[in-house]
């Protein structure tokens, strides 16, 4: 204020301050920095060379103060921030499409997604890396908080022309087949090995996959049955290249799920994008 006045009457004016208040922080602002900042010719006060340097580094650090201002105001009301969610590999299908309506409403938050198995999702949520997690079968334990927002059916899936399509097929028909499976860590996997409990000796892994993609391309290709959630084949549908088996038991009726920390201190986007997904899914 003194700077910009030449004048620290002025200065302790608009400060609120007295006169000699303003002198002293003048005073031990020089000793900080070694230099003098003011100079007196006659009744009236300049800047030194110095002076004038630290007026430019006072201006930025307000530009700078006003601007962390701005940006907090931001990511306090939701506009702003990072959004962290690992979505399963199985929800990727709609739940990016998800994130990319979220992120038109809201086009300066920064977006971190990771897609992963069921596993690699309840370690990221235990270490706290993410804010959110889109998975389908969330350990029961108060250490999480669920909430189910969509149906997530699994179904066994063939090839249109398999001789098992429009049948009815028991448990023990698909023993005799080849089954295409996920990996281990998967949830899908973890389901399947749930349907065949009793069974999990004979039954005929033929392929392992990682990926729904790579196992649709299996199964069309006559490696063998696999059981999908629908929402992973609805263009194999379409186009008539998968065929979902009448399987007794099935379609095994699952959810999917928005999981975080129940402890986790959720930011305001975080927040903002878990009701988005609990209002506009179906
Ligand atoms: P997955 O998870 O992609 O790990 O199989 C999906 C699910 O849990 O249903």
């Amino acid at each position: 204020m003194a700077a910009t006045h030449l004048s620290y009457t002025r200065a302790s004016e608009k400060l609120y301050m007295s006169q000699p208040a303003v002198s002293k922080q003048i005073r031990q602002l020089e000793e900080e920095v070694g230099v003098s900042l003011f100079e007196k010719v006659g009744k009236k006060i300049y800047l030194t060379e110095a002076g004038e340097q630290m007026l430019k580094y006072a201006e930025s650090i307000l530009g700078l103060v006003a601007h962390a201002k701005d940006h907090f105001s931001e990511v306090k009301d939701g506009t702003k921030g990072r959004l962290k969610v690992a979505v399963a590999s199985t929800a990727s299908s709609f739940a990016i499409e998800m994130l990319g309506k979220f992120r038109k409403s809201y086009p300066d938050v920064d977006f971190d997604i990771e897609v992963t198995n069921r596993q690699t999702l309840l370690s990221n949520l235990d270490r706290n890396l993410v804010d959110l997690v889109i998975m389908g079968q969330p350990p029961e334990n108060p250490y999480y908080s669920v909430e189910p927002f969509m149906e997530n059916p699994l179904v066994f899936i063939a090839p249109p022309e398999h001789h098992l399509v429009g049948k009815k097929v028991s448990v023990e028909d698909l023993i005799n087949e080849s089954i295409v499976a996920r990996e281990e860590g998967s949830g899908t996997r973890q389901a399947m090995d749930g349907f065949f409990e009793g069974y999990c000796d004979q039954l005929k892994i033929g392929m392992l996959f990682n990926s729904n993609d790579s196992i649709k391309s299996a199964v069309i290709s006559g490696f063998g049955l696999a059981l999908v959630s629908v929402h992973t084949i609805q263009v194999e549908l379409e186009h008539e290249s998968l065929a979902i088996l009448d399987v007794e038991n099935t379609p095994i009726n699952r959810y999917w799920y928005l999981v975080h920390l129940s402890e986790k201190k959720m930011s305001r986007v975080a927040e903002i994008f878990r009701n988005f997904i609990l209002e506009k899914a179906v």
